[in-house]
C-alpha cells in the first residue's frame, strides 16, 4: 500500500536479478538526463516534460471557465479528435467518472453526457450519435493539431452542420471551441474566421503526450472532474521521475524493468486492470508505447486485458501459449465503492464461505491468484499500484508513463517522438478516396486491389 502511484517489481524477482538492475541503471539515468536536458532524438517533442510545472495558467482558467459555460448550457457535450487528440480525455473521464457517467441522471452528473467522435469513419456511429443528440442542446470541442485529419475533418463537418441548423450561424459558433495550432493550420484558419473559443495543442508536444493540454483538459473539465487536482498529481510524479535516485524512482525502474525483460525475449507487454475503469487507460497507453517504441524494426508490442473479464478469454494464451508474454497489472488500492457479501439460506453456488468478505477482497484474491500463476507460466509480472480512482492518482499515473515511456525509447535506440509509420496508411487511403494529387497512385494501388 502507498500514499501515491508506485511502481514494483518484486513479483518478477524470478527474472529480474539485482545485477541485471545494476547494469540497466547507467542506461536509465542517461535516457532521463536525455530527457530533461533535451538533447536525444525528438527533443524539439519535449514539452510534456515540464508541463505539469509550467503550463499556461491563462489557458489553464478558460479551459476551466469554458467547462462551466458547457456545464450549464448543454445536455450534450461532443468531442471531436482521434489518436493523441482523443484518447487520453476518454481515459481520464471513465477513470474518475464512471463506465455509466452518461447514463446517470442529468441532477446526478450536474453537467452533460459527454461523448467522443472524429475516432472512426463509421457512418453508422456518426448516425447513432446524431440521433442521441436530437434535439437536445448540445456543444463540440473539434480537437485537431494539423486540423486536416480525415477522420476528425469528417465528423466535424457534420457536427458543425447540425449545430448551424439548430442554433444558426453565430450562435452555432459559440457552441464550438477548437483545440488546435498556435498558429498554422486549416482549424485555426476556420476558428480565427468564425470565432470560435480556441485552445492550443503546443508546438512541443505530440499527440500521445497531450492529454494535460488543453487537448485532455477541455473534455475532462467538463465532466465536473478537479483539472487542479489532475495536474498536482502529475507535478508529484514528475518530481519524483526527474529528481529521485534510479532506486526510488518508479518511472525509471519500470523503463528498466521492461527493458530487461525485452532482451530475455519478452517482445510482448500485456497492460493489466481488474477495473473497468481502467479499460482506457490501457487504450491510452497502446499508443503511447506503440508509437514512440514501435519503429526502426524494434519496440516492445503494446497489449491490453480487462481482467477478470479476459481471464475467460485470453487467459488460456497467457498461461500456456508462446513464452514471449510480461504483465504489466494495474492495481487499485482502494475501490472507489465496495460490496459486503452476504449468506443465502440455500448456499446452492457454495459463496456462502465469503460472507462478510468484500467483493474488492475477492478481485484482489483473484489477481493475486493470477499473477502467481501467470508468473509460475514464465509470464514475469510487474505492478502499477495505484491509491484512488481519483485526479491526484490519475495525473500521477498520465505523468508516470510518460516519462517511462521518454526514457524506454532512448534504452532502445528509437527517437520515441515521432512517428513516420502513421502516413502510410493516410497516402494510400487519399489515393483512393482520389484527393487531387494522389492520381498516379490510386491507379497503382487500383490494380492491387
Ligand atoms: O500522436 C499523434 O501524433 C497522433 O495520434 C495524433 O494525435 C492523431 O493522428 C491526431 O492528429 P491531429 O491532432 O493532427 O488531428
Amino acid at each position: 500500500m502507498g500514499d501515491r502511484v508506485r511502481f514494483d517489481y518484486t513479483t518478477a524477482s524470478a527474472f529480474i536479478s539485482a545485477d541485471e538492475m545494476a547494469g540497466i541503471k547507467g542506461q536509465a539515468l542517461a535516457a532521463r538526463q536525455t530527457l530533461i536536458e533535451g538533447t536525444g532524438l525528438g527533443h524539439d517533442f519535449l514539452g510534456w516534460v515540464n508541463l505539469p510545472v509550467a503550463y499556461d495558467k491563462e489557458e489553464f482558467a478558460r479551459i476551466k471557465k469554458a467547462a462551466e459555460k458547457i456545464r450549464r448550457d448543454s445536455e450534450v457535450f461532443i468531442a471531436i479528435g482521434i489518436g493523441g487528440s482523443y484518447l487520453g480525455a476518454q481515459a481520464a473521464n471513465v477513470f474518475l467518472k464512471g463506465v455509466f457517467y452518461n447514463n446517470q441522471s442529468a441532477d446526478v452528473r450536474k453537467g452533460p453526457e459527454v461523448y467522443f467522435c472524429g475516432n472512426s469513419i463509421s457512418s453508422t456511429y456518426l448516425q447513432e450519435l446524431l440521433d442521441l443528440v436530437g434535439d437536445r442542446d448540445f456543444s463540440i470541442n473539434v480537437i485537431s493539431k494539423s486540423g486536416t485529419t480525415t477522420e476528425p475533418a469528417i465528423a466535424f463537418r457534420v457536427f458543425k452542420e447540425k449545430l448551424i441548423q439548430k442554433y444558426g450561424r453565430e450562435e452555432a459558433a459559440k457552441r464550438i471551441y477548437a483545440t488546435t495550432d498556435r498558429a498554422r493550420g486549416a482549424l485555426k484558419t476556420l476558428a480565427d474566421a468564425e470565432g470560435y473559443e480556441e485552445f492550443v495543442v503546443p508546438d512541443d508536444v505530440g499527440g500521445r503526450f497531450s492529454v494535460l493540454t488543453a487537448v485532455g483538459l477541455l473534455p475532462i473539465a467538463v465532466t465536473g472532474a478537479d483539472i487542479d487536482k489532475l495536474m498536482e498529481g502529475a507535478a508529484q510524479m514528475r518530481e519524483v521521475a526527474v529528481n529521485a535516485d534510479f532506486e526510488e524512482n518508479d518511472a525509471l525502474l519500470y523503463a528498466a524493468a521492461r527493458n530487461i525483460l525485452l532482451r530475455k525475449g519478452k517482445e510482448v507487454e500485456i497492460l493489466g486492470n481488474y477495473e473497468p475503469r481502467l479499460h482506457y487507460i490501457g487504450e491510452w497507453w497502446k499508443q503511447l508505447q506503440g508509437e514512440s517504441e514501435g519503429k526502426d524494426k524494434k519496440g516492445i508490442f503494446p497489449a491490453a486485458v480487462d481482467l477478470t473479464t479476459d481471464l475467460h478469454s485470453m487467459g488460456q494464451y497467457i498461461q500456456d501459449g508462446r513464452r514471449f508474454l510480461m504483465e504489466t497489472i494495474m492495481n487499485i488500492e482502494t475501490p472507489k465503492q465496495d460490496i459486503v457479501m452476504k449468506k443465502e439460506e440455500s448456499d446452492l453456488d457454495g459463496l456462502n464461505y465469503l460472507e462478510g468478505r468484500t467483493m474488492d477482497f475477492a478481485n484482489k484474491c483473484a489477481m493475486n491468484g493470477t499473477l502467481l500463476a501467470h508468473t509460475d507460466g514464465d509470464v514475469p509480472n510487474l505492478r502499477i499500484n495505484i491509491p484512488a480512482l481519483d485526479e491526484i492518482s490519475l495525473g500521477q499515473l498520465f505523468y508516470l508513463f510518460e516519462f517511462e515511456c521518454g526514457v524506454s525509447g532512448y534504452i532502445l535506440g528509437v527517437n520515441p517522438f515521432n512517428q513516420p509509420g502513421v502516413e502510410s496508411y493516410k497516402k494510400n487511403m487519399f489515393a483512393l478516396l482520389g484527393k487531387p494529387g494522389y492520381e498516379a497512385e490510386h491507379d497503382e494501388l487500383m490494380k492491387r486491389l
